[in-house]
């Protein structure tokens, strides 16, 4: 294990005003997005969209990493340059999403377990010799009557810890995600209990197989009651139970937690964001961004009217919530900057 380029890596990742873009939708739910906002889904509208997301002038000083799906890492920018080469030469990070989605679990119906083990040392060294530096496999956890059970907890937990090994075992800083979904009704303690009990799990399971923690990041969902819970609970709650949550069950000595933003408007996951770096709370870590949707979401929507009046307006919204995000890493941002 090269723990000195995994450090490094990871530590760029998160580095002051810094957080990573998640562009790495699957081929189905980036065909979903695009069909949703008018567009024609094919290989070519995927690439098309994101060559010029991510051409989108000055946005490495906000984002130093951005993830790619496997489609995207072969595909080439608009003038002919491969895209994870792009990346690189702005000094960003290129990413990949190694897992192969979120399966249903045997026995446990509503529950899924995260596929992607076989094959994936393979895929590591392809995807390095590629340029990928880091790496992002993402857990699934609902929350309803009786789930999450203790087989979906210690399933996921374990493919998440073998992932990790392989990752930084040929040079890639794995992003480990267990996501706490925010479907349902259930209240932020559920969303809390539910997450200890995950970040407990998979903290474990990475002990047991060695998992070098200053070489990972982290990728949580905030503490959030569910979308239909009758319940919801304030920005300022959010971010002190997160931030409480995360103390509680996240290794000291891990670099950074790098959020995803899993349904919430972009706004209040800038909000979230910067209201937890504003707390005067000790803790070790860079508390950052792994956002796809709070990042895209406008951008996607104004590109999708086409031309190149759109296409510029998208980069130019893309940037905007960029920029916001890197002030919230600050605690920096307020509302009146936002137009
Ligand atoms: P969202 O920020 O849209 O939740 O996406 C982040 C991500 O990469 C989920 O795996």
């Amino acid at each position: 294990m090269d723990i000195e380029l995994l450090e490094k890596t990871a530590s760029e990742l998160v580095a002051p005003g810094k957080g990573i873009l998640a562009a790495d939708e699957s081929n189905g739910t980036m065909s979903k997005r695009l069909a949703a906002a008018g567009v024609e889904p094919s290989s070519e509208s995927r690439r098309s969209y994101r060559a010029n997301l991510l051409d989108t002038a000055g946005y490495e000083s906000a984002v130093g990493g951005v993830i790619l799906f496997d489609e995207t890492i072969r595909q080439n920018m608009d003038d002919g340059s491969l895209i994870a080469e792009a990346l690189s030469s702005r000094g960003i990070h290129p990413g990949i999403k190694v897992d192969t989605g979120a399966k249903d679990l045997a026995n446990h119906p509503g529950e899924k377990i995260t596929e992607g083990l076989d094959g994936l040392r393979e895929r590591c060294i392809e995807y390095f010799e590629m340029g990928a530096r880091f790496a992002k496999w993402r857990a699934v956890i609902r929350i309803s009557e009786g789930i999450p059970s203790p087989a979906c907890i210690s399933t996921n937990a374990h493919a998440l810890a073998r992932y990790a090994a392989i990752c930084q075992e040929q040079g890639l800083v794995p992003i480990i995600e267990p996501e706490v979904l925010m479907d349902g009704s259930h209240d932020a303690q559920r969303c809390y209990d539910a997450t200890a009990e995950i970040l407990d799990a998979t903290f474990a399971a990475c002990a047991e197989q060695g998992i070098h923690i200053p070489g990972a990041l982290l990728k949580p969902n905030m503490i959030i009651a569910g979308n239909d819970c009758p319940n919801q609970i304030s920005r300022e709650e959010v971010a002190r139970m997160t931030i409480d949550c995360l103390i509680n069950h996240v290794p000291q000595d891990l670099p950074g937690i790098v959020f995803l933003s899993g349904g919430q408007s972009d706004k209040d996951a800038t909000a979230h964001l910067n209201l937890m770096n504003q707390m005067d709370v000790e803790h070790p870590w860079q508390l950052s961004y792994s956002y796809g949707r709070a990042l895209q979401a406008h951008a996607l929507t104004t590109w999708a009217k086409g031309g190149s009046e759109s296409a510029a307006a998208s980069q130019r919204m893309f940037a905007h919530r960029a920029g916001m995000n890197s002030l919230a890493r600050s605690g920096d941002w307020g509302p009146d900057l936002e137009v």
